[in-house]
């Protein structure tokens, strides 16, 4: 009994568990706010769109796969344009970093910690 009463939690989850992205239009001088919000069931990927006319991050969910010259990667990846760096990604809240890169965020993200575990 117990061991169903597990399974069927696990299934619930499992169906319940949407791809959640960071969703909105940012101004990119200002580090990224908010919470990754859920996307709909068809959603495969994250997206994050800088836009270097306007300073503006735009953050989505993606219903297709990440592609690299038009061939699909299933690698996070960053394709800088001439005025704009649109960036895809695999995973929840994957689509974080101000604009550039993911790098960037995660060396942030890295470096922060650090910074943190020295306090
Ligand atoms: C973004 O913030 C900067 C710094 O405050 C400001 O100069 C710029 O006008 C803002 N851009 C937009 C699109 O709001
Ligand atoms: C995305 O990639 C996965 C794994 O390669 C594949 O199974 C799926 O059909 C692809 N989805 C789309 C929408 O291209
Ligand atoms: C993107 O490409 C432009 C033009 O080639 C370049 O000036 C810019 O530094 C590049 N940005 C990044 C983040 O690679």
């Amino acid at each position: 009994m117990f061991k169903f009463t597990l399974l069927l939690a696990l299934t619930v989850i499992t169906v319940s568990n949407a791809l959640k992205c960071y969703q909105g239009m940012q101004n990119a001088s200002y580090p990224l706010s908010g919470v990754a919000s859920d996307c709909a069931a068809t959603a495969m990927t994250c997206t994050k769109l800088f836009d270097v006319q306007t300073n503006s991050v735009y953050r989505a969910c993606g219903t297709s796969n990440c592609t690299s010259n038009g061939v699909m990667t299933s690698v996070s990846q960053c394709l800088n344009l001439t005025s704009q760096i649109n960036c895809c990604c695999y995973g929840d809240g994957c689509n974080t970093g101000s604009s550039y890169s993911y790098i960037t965020g995660i060396l942030m993200a890295v470096f922060g910690t650090g910074i943190a575990a020295m306090l």
